[in-house]
């Protein structure tokens, strides 16, 4: 079974998107540091396409540091594009995304061609977190809840540089069953829409092959490649006395372990995907 996703009517993002879109000189678009191929909504690609773009690949504090610098080199290798990792815990992240605006839009500053930037994101990427500091107030609402940010707005993060938030909510869109997997082990879709036990199973068959020395660390286990995901489900909800009556393993609650530990680094900074393996999904996906 897949992800049972289906996200509100886009189409008034689209529009508001496309005209708002004219009149922008850089788009900046959050992405999650642990899975930017599937944080990103092609849509957006296609709406701003032609434009200067600024990926800030967010929370690289949750990211294995190693992957970051692989996809901020396939970003910078891209024309037109420019990557910079950001995390909340940067008190004044204005003075880099400022930068690198100006080096995407030479032409555009000072007071008769300020800057215009559009903000956009997927919901929980961090977009009100970052606009909050870029504010220095905690007047946009941050919140757990998809798609909090509603409201459209623009903010002045110099005399020439206006940073304008997204109109409409930008769903997450799911282009093939692994990105489904990645969004949903984020916290990026809700959760009524997905399976725990089927998404903790997919996340153990990506650590068990790239991280198997962070999973036998944290729950003590050892051999983990050789095992089964259902062995290793199995076996984590037995050390973390996650059992039901008769003794039996809860796996439902482990699974919700499993993706609590990812979620909040409790396992270490992991990335759930590379620009090579994104491509070959995509290329070998069936495409949803
Ligand atoms: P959104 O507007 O894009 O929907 O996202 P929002 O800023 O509300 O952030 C979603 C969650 O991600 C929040 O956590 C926020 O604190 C967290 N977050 C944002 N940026 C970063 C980052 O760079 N690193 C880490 N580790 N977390 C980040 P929450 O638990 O939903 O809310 P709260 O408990 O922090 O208030």
């Amino acid at each position: 079974m897949a992800i049972q996703w289906f996200p509100g009517h886009m189409h008034l993002t689209r529009k508001a998107i496309q005209e708002r879109i004219k009149e922008i000189d850089v788009v900046i678009e959050l992405l999650d540091s642990r899975l930017p191929g599937s944080s990103a909504n092609p849509m957006l690609a296609e709406l701003t396409a032609g434009k200067p773009a600024l990926k800030v690949l967010n929370k690289q504090d949750l990211a294995d540091p190693e992957r970051t610098a692989l996809w901020l080199a396939h970003y910078n290798a891209m024309p037109g594009v420019r990557a910079l990792p950001l995390d909340a815990s940067m008190t004044t992240p204005a003075k880099a995304l400022v930068a690198a605006c100006h080096e995407l839009a030479p032409n555009r500053g000072g007071m008769a061609k300020p800057m215009r930037v559009l903000i956009c994101g997927i919901p929980n990427v961090g977009k009100s977190t970052l606009i909050n500091t870029l504010k220095g107030k905690r007047a946009a609402k941050t919140g757990d809840e998809a798609g909090v940010t509603k409201i459209e707005q623009r903010i002045t993060i110099a005399d020439d540089f206006y940073l304008y938030d997204t109109p409409g909510v930008l769903w997450p869109r799911i282009i093939v069953a692994k990105s489904g997997y990645n969004l949903a082990a984020s916290g990026a879709i809700g959760k009524n829409a997905f399976d725990e036990e089927e998404v903790a199973l997919e996340l153990l068959d990506y650590l068990r092959q790239h991280y198997p020395a962070t999973l036998e660390a944290r729950y003590k286990l050892t051999g983990v490649a050789g095992q089964t995901d259902e062995q290793l489900l199995d076996a984590i909800g037995r050390k973390r006395g996650a059992l039901q009556s008769g003794g039996r393993i809860n796996l439902n609650k482990a699974a919700e372990i499993v993706i609590h530990d990812f979620r909040s680094a409790v396992l270490g900074r992991i990335t759930l995907e590379t620009p090579e393996q994104f491509a070959q999904w995509l290329a070998e996906g069936k495409q949803i």
